[in-house]
């Protein structure tokens, strides 16, 4: 059975899809250990291995040779592979001299590859519309979380590129969710995002601690928002930092709009 893919994506930079990528997958890794692999296509200026305290792999060579012939040779894909706390990490970036040797054709191959392997394949995509490793996101992805912060100028962009990525390049709008992050404080109008942009709006708050440990390179806890979007995508119970379930959320009505903490079950 094929896996899921699901995008983490933004119109501009630093609207948090890393962030939010990192926690999701962490996240959906405690559900499902070793079925998630969360992959960096934030091509040339990547960022998650940092957090996972990993090197990247100067020399791609092997992997862009296996990318391009079938059949696929799982020591060479099993070479870019780590894992941490439960959580595959595939790091196919390397850096500003190699990237530019990848184009949309590999990243294509290499996560329909990831899909036949992984029941959830986690991708933190380059922003805007400019990379290979977008287009193949976007186009392979069952899922796309436009993560966009919570300003007019955020939003009117990400209407603009909507509108070009589903005509030009012909992705489904009812696989596109937006993500609404505060990344200033600030309360996001969803409803407005939902209704310009004409899909479901999610939100996330602006998180003090969130941001503290994340930009001093350090994995962040996973905000309430994330797990509700985990469960809402899962129907997995909300754990706590501890992998212990907690509590369960209730969905009423639709959008992800209202959500009830039902009372702790133990
Ligand atoms: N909900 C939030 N609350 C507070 N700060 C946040 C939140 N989400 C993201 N940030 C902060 O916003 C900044 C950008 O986050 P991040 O690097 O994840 O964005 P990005 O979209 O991956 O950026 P890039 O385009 O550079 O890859 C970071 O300083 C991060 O700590
Ligand atoms: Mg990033």
């Amino acid at each position: 059975m094929r896996g899921r893919i699901t995008t983490f994506w933004s119109v501009r930079g630093g609207s948090g899809s890393t962030l939010l990528s990192v926690c999701y997958a962490l996240e959906l890794s405690k559900h499902f250990p070793d079925e998630v692999i969360l992959v960096d296509l934030s091509e040339a200026l990547p960022h998650i291995h940092r957090l996972f305290d990993l090197s990247l792999q100067q020399d791609t060579t092997k992997l862009r040779g296996m990318l391009e012939k079938e059949p696929f040779s799982t020591s060479v894909l099993d070479n870019h592979l780590y894992k941490r706390r439960g959580l595959n990490i595939m790091l196919p970036c390397a850096d500003l001299y190699e990237f530019t040797k990848f184009d949309t054709e590999h990243y294509s191959a290499l996560l329909k590859i990831l899909a036949g392997r992984f029941r959830y394949v986690i991708a933190d995509t380059n922003a805007g519309i400019y990379f290979s490793s977008t287009c193949a996101s976007l186009k392979n992805a069952d899922t796309i979380n436009i993560i966009i912060r919570s300003d007019r100028h955020s939003l009117m962009s990400a209407k603009t590129v909507l509108e070009f990525i589903t005509s030009s390049w012909q992705i489904p709008l009812d696989r596109l969710r937006a993500v609404v992050n505060c990344t200033v404080e600030g309360s996001p109008d969803t409803e407005l995002v939902s209704r310009v942009l004409g899909i479901p709006s999610e939100e996330v708050r602006y998180n003090s601690r969130l941001k503290a440990e994340f930009d001093a390179c350090r994995l962040p806890p996973c905000p309430e928002e994330i797990l509700k979007l985990v469960y809402s995508d899962t129907g997995r119970p909300i754990s706590d930092s501890k992998q212990k379930p907690l509590v369960q959320l209730n969905r009423h009505g639709g959008g992800g709009r209202n959500w009830v903490l039902s009372t702790r079950t133990k």
